[in-house]
């Protein structure tokens, strides 16, 4: 099995590097796992140029063209994004724009696939209290994952995180259900 594991955040030493990569750490003993971090890469913006709807390619060229081949490559992926302004962040809204090539939201048009079976888990977490805006960042990532074609198989959300330390509390059950993700 391969997994992909990507931090949505801009960070790559925060919170949400530190749940994925406790659940990087309990993958079964047979996996080939990655984390990749969108704030080490280089995508820019979406320029809407909407070539990509007839050539089914992207005009742009930086990491996205290597992102997506690790994504196709892995049979599963693990997405965690933490709410910038009750939402995701840029970063994650701009690889999701970039994506286009991709997606089949419009029946009439040709879209490139990546390799079918592909499951998705999500993540999602936030300094505030109420699990609102997780919930909203869980539905973005399931609203990808419908156009991508990658079955979203669960997801966990994380409230009241205001930094890598928040997550000690919670190493227990990130585990219990990353394990049941997995096993
Ligand atoms: C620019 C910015 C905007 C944020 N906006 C929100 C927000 O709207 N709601 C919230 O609950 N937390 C918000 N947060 C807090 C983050 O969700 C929280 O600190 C999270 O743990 C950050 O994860 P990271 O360190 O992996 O990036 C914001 C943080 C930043 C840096």
């Amino acid at each position: 099995m391969s997994v992909l594991l990507l931090n949505a955040s801009p960070k790559n030493n925060g919170a949400t590097q530190e749940i994925i990569k406790i659940i990087q750490s309990q993958l079964p003993s047979n996996t080939v796992s990655e984390i990749v971090c969108l704030g080490d890469l280089t995508i820019n913006y979406c320029v809407g140029d909407k070539s990509c709807y007839e050539t089914c390619t992207c005009i742009l060229n930086d990491d996205m063209a290597s992102l997506l081949k690790k994504m196709n490559d892995a049979d599963t992926l693990v997405i965690a994004a933490p709410s910038y302004w009750a939402d995701v962040p840029g970063q994650f809204k701009v690889f999701i724009d970039r994506c286009t090539a991709y997606s089949n939201t419009n029946p009439n048009l040709a879209h490139k696939k990546f390799k079918s079976g592909k499951k998705c888990y999500a993540i999602a977490l936030r300094a505030g209290t109420r699990p609102i805006e997780c919930e909203h960042i869980i539905q973005t990532i399931e609203h990808w994952c419908d156009h991508m074609e990658i079955a979203m198989a669960g997801s966990m959300y994380f409230c009241s995180i205001n930094n890598k330390n928040d997550i000690d509390n919670l190493k227990d059950s990130i585990l219990e259900k990353s394990r049941e993700w997995f096993k």
